[in-house]
């Protein structure tokens, strides 16, 4: 029998995702990220939770507002499951370890790479002469999160695929110019129902927390009269449901609102289809209105009581960052050795 295939080294399993403090955060982030990062945590593997406050400031944010957000997506955190006790969660800003892997990053990705990059196309649009260096270097930035603590798993959702490729591709470039096996390549952990939540207007557009019409998103802060209205006016077609999943091909506002259903439920979308065959929205949308209600109700909540002591989520940051420093700070120092630089300060 052939031996097996040896890795020359063995990376341990460890978590790292993040989230732009940048506006309030939807049911996309909930059900693509958050949920997903307290299931992690829950099935006990070691896992690092940040607030991107750097790659919020790509573009503008009022300082104001920024620091409010920050506080407010920590509690989102928490709300949805995240302990700070078993997970580590902070913002980036607290950890000068992101900040300077990302300049090495930045000389080891090349133009050609970045400009590849769809959300900085998307973002920059007709105007890219006019937005910061920063946007168009956030991908490096983001490699640097993920590496500095040498995450194995990174969980996403669909529109984050494109930007742990380039974390990969600068991960084996870094390894092969400099002839060690330092980084691991890191798997995307893309997976669930609700990868990619769309718009409640428009189900051809992702559900963000940027878009101009509070309509198209429920916002983590909305209450249940909010959430149970704006799934009644969702956009839809005037078919009932069909049958199986086939069906659904080209109605992507009724898939959504099927996903959503099967996301909230801890169901398949399958399964969902196969339940409410036949149904019309003017039945399906109140049961998913009930279902959304009873699950992100208690999440806002719990988020709005947690904002009422700022002082103690600024503490939870706070010890956060000295966690995830003791682990990032040990492996950038090795990353300036093996590039070269003179290590010889004292203190
Ligand atoms: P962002 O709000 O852009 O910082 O995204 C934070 C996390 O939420 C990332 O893992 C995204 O992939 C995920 N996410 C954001 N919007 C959606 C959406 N509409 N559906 C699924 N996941 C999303
Ligand atoms: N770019 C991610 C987003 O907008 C946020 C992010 C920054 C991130 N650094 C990360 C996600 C590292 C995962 C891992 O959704």
């Amino acid at each position: 029998m052939a031996e097996p295939v040896q890795t020359p080294h063995a990376f341990p399993t460890r978590i790292f995702s993040g989230i732009q403090p940048s506006g309030g955060l939807t049911l996309g982030n909930y059900l693509g990220a958050l949920k997903r990062f307290a299931e992690k945590q829950d099935e006990g593997i070691e896992t690092v939770y940040c607030l991107v406050d750097m790659h919020a400031i790509t573009v503008w944010q009022d300082p104001v507002k920024l620091r409010q957000q920050t506080r407010e997506a920590a509690a989102g955190f928490i709300a949805s499951g995240v302990d700070p006790a078993r997970s580590i969660l902070f913002n980036q800003s607290q950890v000068t370890a992101h900040a300077e892997l990302a300049w090495i990053f930045n000389c080891v990705a090349r133009m050609g790479w970045m400009s590849r990059m769809t959300q900085f196309k998307d973002k920059a649009g007709k105007n890219s002469e006019n937005v910061s260096l920063g946007l168009f270097a956030y991908p490096a930035l983001m490699a640097a999160d993920i590496l500095a603590y040498k995450a194995t798993h990174v969980p996403v959702g669909e529109d984050q695929k494109q930007h742990l490729e380039l974390c990969r591709d600068i991960a084996a470039k870094f390894n092969n110019d400099f002839g060690v096996d330092f980084f691991p390549i890191t798997e995307p952990v893309i997976e669930g129902a609700a990868t990619r939540v769309m718009s409640l207007r428009d189900g051809t557009k992702k559900m963000s927390k940027s878009d101009p019409s509070d309509q198209s998103r429920i916002n983590l802060t909305d209450d249940a009269d909010m959430i149970a209205k704006k799934i009644k006016k969702a956009k839809t077609d005037s078919e009932p449901l069909p049958s199986d999943l086939e069906g659904l091909k080209d109605r992507p506002e009724a898939r959504n609102l099927v996903n959503i259903y099967a996301a909230l439920a801890g169901m398949s979308a399958e399964d969902v289809i196969r339940e409410h065959a036949g149904a019309q929205f003017g039945s399906f949308k109140p049961a998913l209105a009930d279902l959304a209600v009873s699950v992100m109700g208690p999440i806002t909540t719990e988020m709005n009581r947690l904002m009422q002591d700022t002082a103690e989520i600024d503490r939870i940051l706070g010890e956060g960052a000295v966690r995830a420093d003791a682990i990032a700070r040990p492996i950038v120092d090795e990353v300036y050795d093996i590039v070269g630089m003179i290590r010889s300060r004292k203190g």
